[in-house]
């Protein structure tokens, strides 16, 4: 490790790139790695992290990045908040485990009741906890199915929900998921997303021509589309979507595992609409990064359940829990309004992009630290989101050919100038080497332009 990593962290800048990128001992990693783990994982470049504080990740070499991935939109209050590290701490040494199924932990309903608080919801609650999105996923399924008595459940093209065998058949993101595990579940169809006259889908082709309406059991929706490209809907899609679940008795399920627990500026996605769904999921960002996902919904429709008909051994640990607790006071005294301004700021400095690189950079859009840009090929952006990790910064790929970014929600003003910035310099790296766009100096210009707007 060079000096320049050695040194004190508190002084050292962010980024802080202090060898070629991967390092060494990253690409040795790397390869011991692949030699022991399921090559199914679908590493987006080789990141190698062994600490990581606020907004900062130390990798392996010593290197300091920005982090605008966040493990995948998950270290919500940042690495190692504070409140949250001592929360699991003090946790862990009263008690790691005992299973909510089967016994009465303290702590699991206290984390179901401040869930239920903070939920959407305008009635009584109860709530299921497990370890992950598709577990919860899986919940609201079987849930659905049970309370309706009906067969059919509605998911989108373009959505992700996860990768076992109920919630990857929901999943129509990309159809890599799906390929060589066929059959998948039945009775799963998938409508347009995002646009109001996608709604005439339901009425023309489902409920014409597939499934009566009154064997729909539920419609599940990410509010804005995670992986499947940090996708907004069109204003009046999801009250829409409410108003025709309502008609036809039909369950509308807000996957909010990804744009939920403060992430898109208001504590579920849902809010900037105004909707209520019927069953409310979240995981990722809830717990800063300890495994935990929820099913909330009215009290009366998880009464459906009775006893056995679902439940888990370790879903609502009681370390999990306590992060949960830790996160949702840290989320309420101010990280979900820090989230709307630094998103405002972010759009700010990263719409110029599209402007001084239209033929690369075809949107800029997002809700809160939900951000997405997308590129004209899924090459470019892949070129971008390299271009960002050599000079510090981790974003990430979604969708077709767009880069996420996704911060965490305790990233500071001049953090986000600062990654602003880097993402800029790196779309204008690659634009410069596709030759046809500006040149360098020009380039150079319009950073300087959108780090005044950051
Ligand atoms: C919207 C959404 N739903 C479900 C999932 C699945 O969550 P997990 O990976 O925890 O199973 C994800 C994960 O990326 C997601 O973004």
């Amino acid at each position: 490790m060079t000096q320049l990593a050695s040194r004190p962290a508190a002084t050292r800048p962010v980024p802080d790139i202090v060898t070629e990128i991967p390092g060494p001992r990253a690409r040795a990693h790397v390869e011991f790695d692949h030699g022991v783990t399921s090559p199914s994982l679908p590493r987006a470049y080789p990141l190698v992290p062994v600490r990581g504080e606020g907004a900062t990740i130390e990798d392996i070499d010593g290197n300091r990045f920005l982090d605008f991935a966040a493990g995948i939109a998950v270290n919500s209050t940042g690495h190692a908040h504070p409140r949250v590290v001592s929360a699991i701490q003090e946790q862990a040494e009263q008690l790691i485990h005992y299973s909510a199924s089967d016994f009465y932990l303290p702590i699991y309903p206290q984390t179901c009741a401040e869930l239920g608080r903070i939920s959407p919801f305008n009635e009584p609650t109860r709530v299921y906890l497990g370890n992950s999105g598709t577990e919860v996923v899986e919940a609201s399924i079987k849930l659905a199915r049970l309370a309706t008595g009906r067969p059919y459940v509605v998911a989108f093209l373009g959505g992700f929900h996860g990768r076992t065998y109920g919630s990857v058949t929901l999943t129509a993101s990309k159809s890599k998921y799906h390929a060589g595990f066929g059959p998948l579940l039945p009775g799963v169809f998938h409508a347009p997303y995002g646009k109001v006259e996608d709604l005439r889908w339901f009425d023309e082709v489902l409920f014409e021509r597939l499934a009566p309406a009154d064997e729909v059991a539920a419609i599940i929706v990410e509010p804005i589309q995670g992986e499947g490209g940090y996708i907004v809907p069109e204003d009046g899609f999801l009250e829409g979507l409410r108003r025709m679940c309502d008609e036809h008795g039909i369950l509308l399920i807000a996957d909010e595992i990804q744009s939920g627990a403060g992430r898109t500026g208001r504590m579920w996605a849902v809010q900037h609409w105004g909707v209520v769904p019927d069953m409310l999921l979240t995981a990722k960002g809830i717990a800063s990064g300890m495994p935990l996902g929820a099913l909330i919904a009215p009290a009366r429709l998880l009464e459906a359940w009775g006893p056995g008909a679902h439940g888990s051994t370790f879903g609502g640990n009681p370390v999990a829990c306590a992060a949960a607790l830790a996160t949702i006071e840290l989320l309420e005294e101010g990280l979900t309004a820090n989230a709307a301004a630094r998103g405002r700021q972010a759009l700010a400095g990263l719409h110029p992009l599209h402007e001084r690189f239209p033929a690369l950079v075809r949107e800029v859009r997002g809700m809160g630290l939900m951000l997405g840009v997308e590129f004209d090929t899924p090459e470019h952006a892949e070129e971008v989101q390299w271009a960002c990790f050599q000079r510090g910064l981790l974003v990430l790929e979604c969708g077709k050919s767009a880069v996420r970014m996704s911060p965490p929600l305790v990233v500071t003003e001049s953090e986000m100038a600062t990654g602003v910035r880097i993402f800029s310099e790196a779309v204008a790296a690659v634009a410069a080497e596709r030759g046809e766009l500006l040149a360098t100096a020009e380039a150079a210009g319009a950073i300087t332009g959108v780090e005044a707007a950051g």
